[in-house]
């Protein structure tokens, strides 16, 4: 059936690492990983509007700027644009978009808001120009963007991301969880994390992560998650780890950290207690303060 809509409105989630494992350093430069990532409810909205030229354009549309950092490029070296760019370069398509975004997730958090804006654009685009193009070609093009982009592409919940973060296989996930998430003030650049790697250490699996998960046992998902990327990010950035350190306090409950940083979050298994281990933390120094569910 020919595809005759002329705008498309779709949500782009936040990701929560609750596993990631660094394998080891590759000879691209990229760092062999093995991670569970979980998809939320904190989104992004974008609004595509099919144009008949080749132009695109992109454009922020938000009721509140809080949430938009400062430095959100609107140029070409913005991934929306770079998706629907390759998007355009791999089917020869002579069709454009009005792109208008409404941005909730926080940058440089470790939530992959910039890769799920761009594997939305790859599938948005690949319906509104009525392109057909399979999933795999969307995961081929989605890995030229970024690590993280192609889980946003397979529509799962919960997946093991291997590889430089590209490889999805969707695993199952039994119930829901709510977790507090909290960025400070300032954010984390990936490759300066990855730089402050300690020496070797021994490789943790995942599959206890993958166990709980599937079998719903959530109550202990707090007892085997964990992010090797940590300490790293903390002697990065002092501020992350006071607010770490703070919400350990307030709450006592552990406090995890998602990609790499700076969001750090709390697990808790009803969206009432987390919104109750929530109010303790208001007040304390930081961008973004939420409730996230799975
Ligand atoms: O692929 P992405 O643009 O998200 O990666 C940003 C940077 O993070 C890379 O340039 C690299 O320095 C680092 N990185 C890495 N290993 C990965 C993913 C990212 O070293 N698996």
């Amino acid at each position: 059936m020919l595809n005759t809509a002329t705008s498309i409105c779709l949500s782009a989630p936040a990701k929560l690492n609750v596993f990631l494992e660094v394998l080891g350093k590759r000879d691209d430069g990229f760092h062999e990983l093995e991670s569970v990532m979980l998809r939320t409810d904190l989104c992004d909205v974008l609004h595509f509007e099919a144009t008949s030229d080749d132009q695109l354009t992109l454009r922020v549309a938000n009721s509140d700027p809080t949430h938009v950092a400062a430095d959100f490029p609107l140029d070409e070296s913005n991934l929306i644009l770079r998706a629907a760019r390759a998007l355009q370069q791999a089917t020869a398509s002579t069709l454009g978009a009005a792109i208008t975004i409404d941005k909730r997730i926080p940058a440089e958090a470790g939530l992959a808001g910039g890769s799920s804006n761009a594997a939305t654009t790859l599938l948005g685009l690949n319906q509104l120009w009525n392109l057909k193009l399979p999933k795999s070609e969307l995961h081929r093009l989605a890995a030229t963007l970024g690590s993280d982009v192609n889980f946003f592409v397979e529509d799962c919940r919960a997946a093991v991301c291997r590889g430089r973060g590209e490889q999805i296989e969707p695993i199952p996930m039994a119930g829901s969880l709510s977790f507090v998430v909290a960025r400070p003030p300032v954010g984390n650049s990936t490759p300066d994390v990855f730089r402050r790697l300690g020496p070797a250490y021994e490789h943790r699996s995942f599959q206890p992560v993958s166990d709980v998960l599937a079998s719903g046992r959530l109550q202990n998902l707090a007892d085997v998650a964990y992010n090797r990327l940590t300490e790293p990010a903390r002697s990065l950035n002092p501020g992350m780890a006071k607010l770490m350190q703070q919400m350990n306090e307030r709450c006592s409950r552990p406090v995890f950290m998602s990609g790499s940083g700076s969001t750090c979050f709390l697990i808790a298994h009803t969206p009432r207690e987390a919104r109750r281990m929530l109010t303790p933390l208001v007040g304390l120094n930081t961008a973004f303060l939420a409730v996230v569910r799975i």
